[in-house]
């Protein structure tokens, strides 16, 4: 569904991304794991069309996206979560929702704000609130929410967990799991390794803007290298 190959991505004259190829099938949950600085939201912000790579290809279900502009990609498909959330702080939950429906082209949305509502209930009980009153964990839900109304076929999570107490990381993981399930492909991004990789079907490991190892995520979890580096041993 997706195909990453030869990518490099600069950012000035530093180079933060290093011939760096990798895939995602469709149905699949794929993790891109690895340390601050590796890499991982360049990659994802290069894939969502909002950074030009200096090298290499970028497939969506065929098609070449690497010059196509970031709303067309969403348009086809593709959807981000981005790292830290960011949802719109001035407007209510149900606003926030709107927006991720924004690009659709159907106006059949009501199942699927009923949808979001059935796995996020916070959401539905704080619809009528300002997004910038939602807690870190409430917040994230309404990030994931809000690209689920686009309706994506491939779904990429930047660190889902970051910053959320251990109740609501198992959640969230639960969720995504729920959401590959009912269809979506997923694409996510996580330092917390453990986590990510239990939840996934395969997942690539990566180092000052390098992929080192790749594997399915029990081959991965099990790996002495990947248990020194990011499982505390
Ligand atoms: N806008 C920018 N300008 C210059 N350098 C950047 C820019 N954004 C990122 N970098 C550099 O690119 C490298 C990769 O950063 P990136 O944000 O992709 O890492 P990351 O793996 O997402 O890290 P984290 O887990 O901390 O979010 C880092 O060395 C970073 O300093
Ligand atoms: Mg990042």
């Amino acid at each position: 569904m997706l195909k990453i190959q030869n990518l490099a991505v600069h950012y000035g004259m530093i180079q933060a991304v290093h011939d760096v190829s990798f895939e995602v099938n469709e149905g699949e949950i794929v993790t891109l794991i690895g340390a601050n600085g590796a890499g991982k939201t360049t990659i994802l912000r290069t894939i969502s069309g909002l950074i030009r790579p200096s090298q290499g290809s970028i497939t969506f279900e065929g098609s070449e996206i690497t010059k196509i502009a970031p709303q067309k990609i969403v348009a086809g498909g593709l959807s981000q979560v981005p790292e830290g959330r960011h949802v719109f702080a001035g407007l209510t939950v149900m606003e926030n929702l709107e927006m991720g429906a924004y690009l659709r082209k159907d106006n059949d949305t009501k199942a699927d704000y009923e949808q979001v509502f059935q796995k996020f209930p916070v959401l539905k009980e704080r619809k009528n609130q300002d997004a910038a009153t939602l807690s870190g964990g409430e917040q994230q839900m309404l990030a994931m929410g809000r690209a689920l109304m686009s309706k994506p076929k491939l779904l990429l999570l930047d660190e889902p967990s970051m910053g959320l107490a251990p109740i609501f990381i198992k959640e969230i993981f639960s969720i995504i799991q729920e959401i590959n399930q009912q269809g979506t492909t997923v694409l996510l991004i996580e330092q917390n390794a453990k986590m990510a990789l239990s939840v996934a079907d395969r997942g690539y490991v990566l180092e000052t803007g390098k992929v080192v190892l790749s594997g399915t995520g029990s081959e991965l979890l099990e790996s002495e290298e990947v248990k020194k580096a990011y499982l505390g041993g």
